[in-house]
């Protein structure tokens, strides 16, 4: 059984009928680009092959849901889709999406929708959003709404900040509705325009090996929200819109504005960042691929001494694989845990794995999983 099986049969035993469609959305990591996007800076996302499925069809008084996740199904009406915050749990994700599309005007059509996914839950690998892009596709299909595909991702942010009350940035939903196969999203968080770089990495013998950290996420909402409010308290002060307009040449001159030593290293870590996309983008461009590895592993020092959203499982997985040869290695996502990507030799694979098991064993840290990412498609009808 597939995914996409798995979700057509949850809409059969849930509404005794077929399904109008069945539409995909994957999960994502982060190459390079953390903590950037809400500093209206640069990301190079690209889109993992599994996916979260909607299967859906028109009908019924509102909206319903439901998944074989085994979680309880949800309906919802007009009166709740209208008020942020009135459907909770993982309702809410299907509902936010029906809160934006209908608060931008667009008509919704009443419909019935079964989900079912491959996308590992709470690992940083962007399961919600995921969720959230595969019923704004499926909506968009069964409604016959026409929304260009740089206003996708704007909905779909919406619907998290305002109506599950998260305050995330762009690049998640952007990922799971722009990136396409074999390349990495190069995404201006600004501007939204964005560049397809070739990611085919089998060709030169190499992998980016996911590591799932497995450690429990703790106090991250929080801490997210507590970063993104010292950035946006720092361009206050610096009075940039943002600080994507802290040139990476006019760091020093920007830090020696600043009198809080905690503030000063948030800000590095974003304009240092930000120049390191680039820097990635460049060389992936001119096909120098091992070369962006130091750059992968600088992102890691970054966040885990300026930005501090590291935790020792992810700073023990980077540092084994990297002693297992890898070029490069880093957290990706927003942080407190979810996942390492590691930038290494194909035939590699099993050392660094490897090397990762005994670094966790040797500190009693629950064991970490890791496979073989393959920069995949986006949001698509199947
Ligand atoms: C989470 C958020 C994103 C982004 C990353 C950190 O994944 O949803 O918007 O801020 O963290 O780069």
């Amino acid at each position: 059984m597939t995914v996409a099986d798995d979700a057509a049969a949850a809409f059969r035993k849930e509404y005794g009928s077929e399904p109008t469609g069945l539409w995909a959305a994957p999960g994502r990591v982060n190459l390079i680009g953390e903590h950037t996007d809400y500093n209206e800076g640069f990301v190079l996302p690209f889109a993992l092959p599994m996916r979260t499925i909607a299967a859906a069809a028109p009908g019924g008084e509102g909206w319903s849901a439901c998944s074989s996740l085994a979680q309880d199904p949800v309906s919802f009406g007009v009166a709740e889709a209208g008020a942020p915050g009135a459907v909770d749990g993982w309702g809410g994700y299907v509902a936010g999406v029906v809160w934006a599309l209908r608060d931008a005007g667009y008509t919704v059509p009443p419909a019935r929708i079964a989900i079912a996914s491959d996308v590992p839950l709470g690992s940083g690998l962007s399961s919600s959003h995921a969720l959230e892009c595969a019923v704004l596709t499926a909506l968009a299909d069964l409604g016959g709404l026409e929304i260009a595909i740089e206003e996708r991702p704007k909905l779909v942010q919406r619907s998290e900040n305002v109506y599950v009350g998260a305050p995330t940035g762009i690049m998640d939903q952007s990922a799971s509705l722009r990136c396409t196969a074999d390349h990495a999203l190069f995404l201006d968080c600004r501007t939204y325009a964005v560049e397809q770089i070739p990611f085919d990495l089998s060709a030169a013998g190499l992998t980016i090996l996911i590591i799932n950290s497995n450690a429990p996420h703790h106090h991250s909402d929080g801490e997210y929200g507590a970063r993104r409010k010292s950035c946006e308290e720092a361009a206050r002060i610096l009075g940039v819109p943002a600080l994507r307009d802290v040139p990476a040449d006019g760091l020093d001159a920007a830090l020696a504005r600043l009198d809080d030593p905690v503030m000063r290293r948030r800000v590095r870590h974003v304009v240092t960042e930000d120049q390191r996309v680039l820097d990635t983008v460049e060389l992936l461009k001119s096909g120098r691929i091992r070369e962006i590895g130091p750059l992968l592993t600088a992102s890691h020092a970054s966040m885990r001494d300026d930005f501090e959203i590291t935790v020792d499982q992810v700073d023990v997985a980077v540092q084994a694989a990297l002693d297992a040869g890898a070029y490069g290695a880093r957290m990706t996502g927003g942080g407190f845990g979810g996942c390492v990507v590691a930038l290494i030799d194909t035939d590699r694979a099993s050392e660094v794995t490897k090397s990762v098991d005994a670094a966790y064993a040797e500190r009693g840290f629950t064991p970490a999983t890791a496979w073989v990412a393959v920069a995949s498609a986006g949001a698509t009808k199947l």
